[in-house]
């Protein structure tokens, strides 16, 4: 802090008399404007990345199920085993039959790898299960985890033995705690006993997930989700509610139930990219649709589903009329929406109201927005949005119902696509831009004149991709900042916002940057994290003008490289301005807080960095992490109006949020 400025404005006062090569924010506090939509800074979930089965989702054994095609990928066997497929599970029928080896010296059993291995930590407990019978009604199995990082360690750190004691299928479970973390464990299970045992659902949880939930998540990345304080989760997709065929788009109704029924579905993110393919990526569906509102309820954050709008991936079907369903074919898709309405939100005499209160859930979610379709584009869209919108207003008028406007952030199919949703009368646009350094800084402006009569923006996916370097370093988060400002300056149009992807793991990526980043033991946060936690946890109630040196806005490319906006919580009047310094100098920055006395100290959060390519990791994951400070305000009197000022020094390439409480 400058504190020979700070002196130097409080002599002075108010802003106007202030030193000329100060960059000045003037700030009317009492002149609180539009709403901030609690929905404003939210996060995007997709199956991307392994951020589902071999992420969130809580489940350590890959292939449990042996519904993938390769019906024992992730599983190595040994002895006698066999494969069947007249199971307890309708929709997942494969399991697998241990008998003796032949000799009392050779062994049955089998052995799962896990995603990238199997991550456990030191003290923890895991919970095994598994859907068993036995030849003549009693058999036993060894359950072991096996170390598999040395070459001398390659052997059981925890052993346990079950019984199985019923010629019926029966779920059976044992706890295993860990003496050690380990990144890359396998689980290995013997027959350990003459009589043969069959197996299915191989499962193993830990038992400590977020919230304690039994069918649940990670608990470091449910715990790290919630600290963004998210306004709103949108999920599934993303291209993967499309699928590049209509045979694995996003099915909601494969998602819920008990977990040993859900169909395996392929992940098109396996193939999408030939230098990143992942031929074991699947979805169980364990992460479904009713965990999903059950995270959304745990984090505090809105739901908003996306479902099918009846088309596949234009991208991969550059619109093949074909590849997409008959305009006279939809009424299935639209039947999805309005039943996953009810399964939200009907009471427990409905069909799928029912089904979300056997899960376990009977009060209802409140759902209040679905997006219908995602980066779809011209007439094919247009057309079939139509009778969803037509269906799912005349049911359910006060679901707010988003369209998109296409995979570009401007351009011909954008503009076609905001006009259609403008005529379907759609509550929200889906924008999305996946951009450069260059074009977040130079849309400063992008919402200021957005028409405000028609529908009301969701930037649904957003993020800065480099300039030949696509990973999360601090440049590219400083400037998502910089752009944030807009938003948030727009807030009567701009109603939410949600950063792109949100998880990837280390060893299975395919899409960066992302927000938070794992392998099976360990995870750290990007600075795209802390800009979006920065935003979320002072968003405010209400927006607060703002000059910058006089004039309105900071101009399309900042002023001087300065960004900022400003809000107020109604609830205590606290003033939040965030300002962004994108030059590389050093820039004295002035808050005039008109309106505002009593105030007497501001809280800072900073983040800040001299080296634009430094990014977090899982080494070093506090490398770039927001710092708290002070900043000393004063309170002046310009004629009748009361006024305080805040002058500070922020440093090149910074980020600083101001909380001023009165
Ligand atoms: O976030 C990754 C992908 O980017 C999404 O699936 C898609 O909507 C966008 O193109």
């Amino acid at each position: 802090m400058n504190t020979k400025l700070i002196f130097a404005s409080l002599a002075l006062g108010c802003a106007s008399s202030l030193m000329a090569q100060e960059h000045v924010m003037t700030i009317e506090t009492k002149k609180a404007g539009a709403d901030i939509a609690k929905t404003m800074y939210g996060v995007f979930f997709e199956d991307i990345n392994y951020a589902a089965d071999g992420g969130l989702y809580g489940e350590l054994v890959k292939n449990r199920s042996f519904e993938f095609p390769q019906s024992l990928m992730g599983w190595q066997t040994f002895g006698n085993v066999k494969l069947k497929n007249d199971g307890p599970f309708e929709r997942c029928p494969h399991y697998v039959v241990l008998s003796d080896a032949g000799h009392k010296e050779r062994r049955t059993g089998l052995q799962n790898e896990g995603y990238f291995g199997i991550g456990v930590l030191k003290g923890e407990d895991y919970r095994f299960t598994v859907w068993a019978k036995a030849a003549n009604g009693t058999s036993k199995i060894r359950v072991q985890l096996i170390d598999q990082s040395t070459m001398e360690e390659r052997q059981d750190f925890v052993s346990s033995t079950l019984d199985i004691t019923s010629a019926d299928w029966k779920k059976y479970e044992l706890i295993l705690k860990s003496p050690k973390t380990d990144n890359n464990a396998n689980l290995r299970i013997f027959l350990d006993s003459k009589n043969a045992v069959a197996l299915e659902h191989i499962s193993l949880f830990p038992v400590n997930t977020f919230k304690n939930r039994e069918n649940g998540m990670r608990r470091d990345l449910g715990q790290a989700l919630a600290d963004v304080h998210p306004g709103v989760l949108r999920f599934p997709g993303g291209c993967i509610v499309e699928g590049e065929t209509l045979e694995n788009r996003y099915q909601w109704k494969n998602t819920i139930g008990p977990v040993e029924n859900r169909p395996l579905n392929r992940n098109r993110w396996e193939f999408t990219f030939d230098h990143r393919y992942f031929p074991d990526y699947f979805q169980s569906y364990g992460l479904g649709f009713f965990e999903y509102f059950q995270l959304a309820e745990d984090i505090g954050a809105e739901p908003l589903p996306v479902l099918n709008v009846g088309m596949v991936c234009q991208y991969q079907n550059w619109n093949d009329p074909k590849a997409h369903v008959a305009l006279d074919k939809l009424q299935p898709y639209i039947q999805d929406c309005l039943d996953l309405i009810e399964f939200a939100n009907g009471d427990t005499t409905t069909v799928w109201g029912r089904k979300r209160a056997e899960m376990g859930h009977p009060a209802p979610f409140n759902m209040k927005y679905l997006a219908v379709g995602n980066e779809q584009w011209e007439n094919l869209y247009f057309e079939r949005l139509k009778p969803f919108v037509k269906a799912i207003k005349a049911r359910y008028p006060h679901i707010q119902l988003i369209g998109t406007s296409g995979p570009d952030s401007e351009g011909e199919a954008f503009e076609h696509g905001w006009k259609a949703m403008t005529e379907l009368k759609a509550d929200l646009v889906d924008e999305h831009f996946y951009r450069n350094e260059k074009w977040f800084l130079s849309h400063g402006l992008r919402y200021e004149n957005y028409n405000r009569k028609g529908p009301k923006v969701f930037a649904g996916e957003y993020a800065c991709h480099g300039d030949g370097k696509k990973w999360n370093h601090y440049e590219t988060s400083l400037y998502e900042a910089a752009f944030m400002t807009d938003l948030e300056r727009n807030a009567d149009i701009v109603r939410m916002a949600t950063y792109a992807p949100l998880f990837a793991h280390i060893d299975g990526w395919q899409w960066r940057p992302d927000m938070m980043w794992y392998d099976n033991v360990r995870m750290f946060k990007t600075v795209s994290y802390y800009v979006q936690q920065m935003y979320a946890q002072n968003r405010g109630t209400n927006v607060l003008p703002l000059l910058m040196n006089g004039k309105p806005v900071a101009g399309q490319e900042g002023q001087d490289g300065l960004f900022a906006s400003a809000v107020t919580d109604r609830n205590d009047g606290t003033v939040v301005v965030k300002v962004i310094n994108t030059s590389d100098k050093t820039q004295n920055v002035t808050l005039s807080l008109k309106g505002m006395k009593q105030a007497s100290q501001a809280v800072t959060t900073t983040l800040t960095c001299t080296d634009m390519d430094a990014e977090n990791t899982l080494d070093t994951p506090d490398r770039i992490v927001p710092l708290k400070g002070t900043a000393a305000v004063a309170a002046a009197q310009k004629g009748k109006t009361a006024c305080s000022t805040l002058s500070d020094t922020l440093p090149a390439k910074t980020f600083r949020v101001y909380r001023i409480k009165k």
